[in-house]
């Protein structure tokens, strides 16, 4: 059973003026959160399946081997199970799974940017689990959210997933955590994937693949901008580098341009003008520390209820609980 819900994006005017800001900043700067049009969303499944990234398969050994707590933890509630960027959904349908046949009272509500990857999800689920009700809810997290806090009435299970918060800056991570407070209540809870600090190698490695998937979902963004707004970058005068800061524990992802240019957008009637090896930075993919992990849950009114931890310990899934 699926209830379309109203389309609450308006992206195309805010990918023209963040394009056009970030790209008149020093240093230039573009926002991850439009790598996913439908090319960059099938470009990130492929990335999901490369050897050198862990994170996906770290997070599903951690939802295989923990689904029973879960279901024990939720049980003999009603939960609406919220999926903040529920992509292709190849880890949430583990839970999904369990759920359904432990008989738990639920309906599944997945929010994505991506459209595209939203109607072929509800369409598979549908099939797959024939009365599972599925409410899903198209548009950006903050879009989603308010959606879901006006129409989404009862208790709340929020997944996000895949380590997805470490895209977001310091603040915005705050800001996002104090969102999602808002829109829960007393008792939900928000079920959050962090990738933890690791050994430097092990991290390099996942955001510089050998097969170059890495950097053809980060010159997607570059052919994004030719199609939608009429740029003309050309792809293969930028060269692309992930770096990690075992400090900070940001990965920074940059494209770099190889040669002195000029690039032309004609829907912001604005050239931009790159200096000889001038970066853009494109992507944020933050690794955290335990310690992180307590404080932006104090800080943002959420109490650690329990941590599930793949074996090699590179990755968690903390169940947080709304403080009363
Ligand atoms: C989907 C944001 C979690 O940062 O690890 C993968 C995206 N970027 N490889 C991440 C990504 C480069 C991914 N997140």
């Amino acid at each position: 059973m699926i209830q379309a819900t109203t389309n609450t994006r308006k992206q195309t005017g805010s990918f023209a003026a963040d394009v056009l800001t970030g790209l008149s900043r020093t240093p230039k700067t573009l926002h991850s959160k439009y790598f996913y049009d439908d090319r960059g969303s099938q470009l990130f499944e492929q990335i999901m399946e490369l050897p050198e990234y862990y994170p996906t398969r770290s997070e599903a050994w951690i939802l295989e081997n923990h689904k029973e707590k879960l279901l024990d933890i939720m049980q003999p509630h009603h939960w609406n199970l919220v999926d903040l960027g529920a992509g292709d959904a190849a880890k949430t349908r583990i839970l999904i799974d369990a759920f359904y046949r432990g008989g738990l009272d639920f309906q599944y509500v997945p929010a994505d940017i991506s459209s595209y990857a939203l109607d072929d999800l509800a369409g598979r689920l549908q099939k797959e689990f024939l009365d599972l009700p599925v409410r899903p809810v198209p548009g950006d997290y903050y879009h989603a959210l308010s959606w879901i806090g006006q129409h989404v009435k009862g208790r709340k299970f929020v997944l996000f997933l895949g380590s997805n918060i470490g895209n977001f800056s310091e603040a915005e991570t705050i800001q996002f955590l104090n969102k999602i407070h808002q829109t829960l209540q007393s008792g939900d809870r928000l079920l959050i994937g962090f990738d933890l600090k690791k050994e430097g190698s092990i991290i390099h490695a996942a955001y510089n693949d050998s097969a170059g998937v890495t950097e053809a979902f980060n010159k997607n963004l570059l052919l994004r901008i030719n199609r939608d707004l009429g740029g003309n970058f050309d792809p293969d005068t930028f060269d692309f580098h992930a770096h990690y800061d075992p400090i900070s524990g940001f990965v920074r992802s940059y494209l770099t341009s190889k040669v002195g240019q000029e690039i032309r957008i004609e829907s912001l009637d604005q050239t931009f003008r790159f200096e000889e090896w001038e970066a853009i930075h494109t992507e944020n993919s933050r690794k955290f520390s335990l310690s992180d992990i307590e404080r932006l849950a104090a800080q943002s009114g959420f109490r650690v209820e329990k941590n599930l931890f793949d074996s090699k310990k590179w990755f968690v899934d903390s169940i947080w609980r709304v403080q009363d």
